[in-house]
């Protein structure tokens, strides 16, 4: 199928020949030409920055974009790895603008420091979509739209799950000796984890002994808690801002002698996870070596496409689109958790559920 750039570069020669023509004779008719020049099913072009692969939530968020833009669905996708470097990510969305894609989608490595290059994208024209984590913008004209996760409000569900669990414990706040393996530094995802974590710690004093990042991998998360066990005796939560933080704590919690579990008074440490995307941390999540999971959707490749169709029928999409997400537990004793007087039930997690799951 021939894509709109080849099409725009047809049409833009048979202009110049066209005013050549003109020039030569006088008269003549670009009309015909141009309707000859461009077939009925052009390909629609989206160059995709995808900010790296340093996760299984962002395997599944890579092949979940591939799947919607494919060649059948009428689509050419231009995929970029920005290996975790905002510097890469301009760079390819630079090259987006000079290649003429109708559309640009954006999954940012940061909040920060997109103006600039945003405002260039604005220039030329191209819609720009922001997916999963959040842009910080001047201007918030300055993107089309974003759909993603409220991180803020995962934060939240994961510990207002920890406050009732360790109630049903029989532990109040100052029970809980607390550590966060964080995500990337900056990035939406990690800073709405984390302020959830503070603000509870805060309003249920909480002991938030440490905060490091883990940079949302398993070495790093690993090398992390090991370090954290080392300098703490008495950690008995770590709050892991992804699945593989989670595996990688595990590891460093076993090879230290402990147990991972929900038996606080016992010695245990309490294992907290978003995403529930990397399969051995959900079924740790049903064998109850992670207590609780916050669901992080990375199934955003059909929403992103729905978006482009709503633009291409000339529709304006909603500025902002949240995902519904659940929180898994295999513990019975917490069934719902309240944020701002709205419940969110607690998923508890069976073998079927996870079968049933979609990723
Ligand atoms: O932005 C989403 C986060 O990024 C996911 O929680 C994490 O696994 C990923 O790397």
């Amino acid at each position: 199928m021939i894509n709109r750039i080849c099409v725009k570069r047809i049409l833009s020669a048979v202009c110049v020949s066209v005013m050549c023509c003109i020039m030569a004779t006088g008269c003549g008719s670009s009309r015909n030409e141009e309707e000859n020049a461009s077939p009925a099913n052009e390909a629609i072009v989206v160059g995709f920055s995808q900010l790296g692969a340093e996760s299984d939530w962002r395997s599944a968020n890579s092949e979940s974009m591939r799947d919607a833009f494919t060649e059948e669905k009428g689509y050419e996708l231009i995929f970029e790895d920005g290996q975790q470097k905002q510097s890469k990510q301009i760079t390819a969305i630079r090259s987006f603008i000079q290649q003429g894609v109708d559309y640009i989608v954006l999954a940012p490595v940061t909040q920060d420091g997109w103006d600039s290059v945003l405002e260039e994208t604005r220039d030329a024209g191209i819609p720009v979509i922001i997916v999963d984590r959040m842009v910080q913008t001047a201007n918030d004209d300055l993107f089309t739209c974003w759909v993603g996760s409220d991180f803020h409000l995962e934060g939240c569900k994961a510990c207002e799950w920890l406050y009732r669990y360790a109630r049903t414990q029989g532990m109040s706040g100052d029970d809980l000796h607390i550590v966060n393996i964080q995500g990337t530094i900056g990035s939406s995802a990690q800073i709405g984890r984390t302020a959830g974590l503070e603000e509870y710690s805060e309003k249920y004093g909480w002991d938030l002994r440490e905060e490091t990042p883990g940079d949302f991998t398993q070495a790093k998360g690993r090398e992390v808690m090991a370090q954290m066990l080392v300098t703490y005796n008495n950690i008995n939560v770590v709050y892991c801002e992804n699945d593989n933080e989670a595996l990688g704590a595990i590891e460093a919690i076993e090879a230290a002698g402990k147990h991972a579990g929900g038996d606080l008074k016992n010695g245990d440490i309490l294992v907290m996870s978003f995403d529930g995307v990397n399969e051995d941390a959900i079924n740790y999540c049903l064998n109850g070596t992670i207590a609780c999971i916050v669901e992080c959707n990375p199934l955003h490749g059909p929403r992103v496409e729905s978006i482009i169709s709503t633009l291409e029928a000339g529709g304006t999409p909603d500025k902002l689109e949240y995902v519904n997400e659940t929180l898994y537990s295999s513990y019975e004793s917490v069934d719902a958790v309240t944020i701002d007087s709205v419940a969110y039930p607690v998923t508890i997690l069976t073998q079927d559920i996870i079968d049933t799951r979609a990723y």
